[in-house]
């Protein structure tokens, strides 16, 4: 079970994101994502979610997919075509290293 899990997962996992400089993103997302995601990766939009503590593999998987047009989005889309692979690597760097904690609300 554990190995077919492990099996399971090792493909989605994208090399470059792993090797992606947080200290790099962070200027890039103040520039570029932070009007929407927030600097800290907590959506300042109502409509954008939050990135903080997303797991790089996940947001890196997404940003490749807007600039490929596998996933389509207005304002999503146009942001990820002036994207390198680095430029999406050192995103997904930078909101995974961001530390979230989450608070279940407790029985009333
Ligand atoms: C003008 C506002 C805006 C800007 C600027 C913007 N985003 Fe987004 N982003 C959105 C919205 C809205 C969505 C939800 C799109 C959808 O429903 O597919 C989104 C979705 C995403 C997702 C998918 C998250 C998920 O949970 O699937 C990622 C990753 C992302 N943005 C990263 C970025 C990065 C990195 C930048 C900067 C390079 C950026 N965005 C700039 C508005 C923005």
């Amino acid at each position: 079970m554990l190995v077919l899990a492990g099996a399971g997962v090792a493909p989605a996992q994208e090399p470059a994101a792993s090797s992606g400089d947080p200290r790099a993103g962070r200027r890039l997302a103040g520039a570029q994502c932070a009007a929407c995601h927030g600097n800290d990766g907590i959506a300042v939009l109502p409509e954008a979610p939050n990135l903080a503590g997303q797991k790089a593999g996940y947001t890196a998987a997404q940003l490749q997919h807007y600039r490929s047009g596998e996933r389509k989005h207005e304002l999503m889309t146009v942001v990820s075509q002036a994207l390198t692979d680095a430029h999406i690597a050192d995103l997904a760097a930078w909101y995974e290293a961001i530390e979230v904690q989450a608070t279940v609300p407790g029985r009333r």
